[in-house]
């Protein structure tokens, strides 16, 4: 029986650090697995100039623990709206380290509001992407209140993905957190430029996890777990040795207190065991050797950025997942709180 797995350090190409006293609170986790990650500027308010994610890249790197400091460098990201202008595109791309915009539909999910409301208002700002060759990063959801919520993704795909890549051919696009087997069809088929991200939880939960034995609030993400056949069709996405598929968490810290509420906030927290929870996923599958080049080779490749040379090791040993942690005087509580886990971060 393998009892531990050294793999090139990984790195999460989709990841929500919030800010201020919440930032110092989650960014450890993250860091003492990952070299790398991807960073969400859905912040209060967004991030939607490029100074603005110096700053707050400035935070991000001051808010490291000792210990972690020149171990973790945070990826920025810029928030599009119906009004970035083409020359904040031309910034973002001088300042290096800057590696996407991320599309949020109006609406769609946790601080969205200032997102896009008519693609059509960006086609001149992604016409900068694609000469830029600053990739897109899409939540890929319509937010129109005639669409089931199940099928949201995959109207997503029909409405508003193929007329896009048609538009930008050469646009480099990551469809973030892909939740369906329409998604990964979709991506498996279409142009190389085209990639995806899938998380920790939607390759370990179907949506009964959230109505299990009553409403797990702890279980609601966006986009909302899915069937059984979905989860089924990530599994093998993941660990098909495909490049186009690469692990981000979207881990989504919350209050327990905005969770466990009349209008509970979207999000689940994964990062204290992030790279376990993928481990455990893989081993489930049969493919823990296909864990590397998914967890640190893929996105590296895509974003066109070096591999790590560092490496992490796990054992196997089961530990118990702590049944929460500190949010900045609040609780935090974790993706399987209280629950015992195979795979452990040496
Ligand atoms: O579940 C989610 N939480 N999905 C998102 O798209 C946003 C995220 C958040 O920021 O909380
Ligand atoms: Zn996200």
């Amino acid at each position: 029986m393998l009892t531990s797995i050294t793999i090139t350090r990984p790195d999460d190409w989709h990841l929500h650090l919030r800010d201020g006293e919440q930032l110092r609170a989650v960014l450890p986790h993250t860091a003492k697995q990952f070299a790398r990650a991807i960073i969400m500027p859905n912040l209060k308010p967004p991030v939607v100039t490029t100074e603005m994610a110096l700053a707050y890249r400035a935070r991000i790197l001051a808010a490291l623990p000792v210990a972690l400091q020149d171990h973790f460098e945070p990826l920025m990201t810029l928030y599009l709206t119906d009004n970035t202008p083409s020359s904040e595109i031309i910034r973002a791309k001088e300042s290096a380290v800057i590696h996407g915009v991320k599309l949020y539909p109006a609406g769609a999910t946790t601080n969205s509001d200032a997102g896009v409301t008519d693609i059509a208002k960006c086609y001149n700002t992604l016409a900068a992407m694609e000469r830029n060759n600053l990739p897109l990063l899409v939540h890929g959801e319509v937010t129109d209140t005639d669409v089931d919520v199940f099928d949201r993704e995959k109207v997503f795909i029909d409405r508003i993905l193929i007329p896009l890549i048609r538009h930008f051919p050469g646009l480099r696009i990551v469809f973030e957190h892909v939740t369906t087997r329409d998604a990964v069809q979709f991506v498996t088929e279409v142009s190389e430029r085209i990639a995806a991200t899938i998380t920790a939880h939607h390759l370990l939960l179907n949506r009964n996890a959230i109505f299990q034995g009553g409403i797990r609030p702890h279980h609601y993400c966006l986009p909302v777990l899915k069937r059984e056949m979905h989860r089924q069709a990530l599994l093998e996405a993941a660990t098909s040795g495909n490049s186009k598929f690469f692990l981000g968490t979207d881990s989504a810290p919350h209050a327990q207190m905005s969770k466990e509420n009349a209008c509970g906030c979207a999000g689940i927290f994964t990062a204290h065991a992030a790279i376990e929870f993928y481990a455990a996923a893989f081993e489930q599958a049969g493919a823990l050797n296909k864990l590397e080049a998914f967890a640190s080779f893929h996105g590296a490749d895509f974003y066109q950025l070096p591999r790590n040379t560092s490496s992490i090791t796990l054992k196997k040993e089961s530990w118990i997942i702590p049944e929460r942690f500190d949010y900045s005087g609040e609780q935090l509580i974790p993706l399987y709180a209280g629950t015992p886990l195979n795979w452990k971060l040496v």
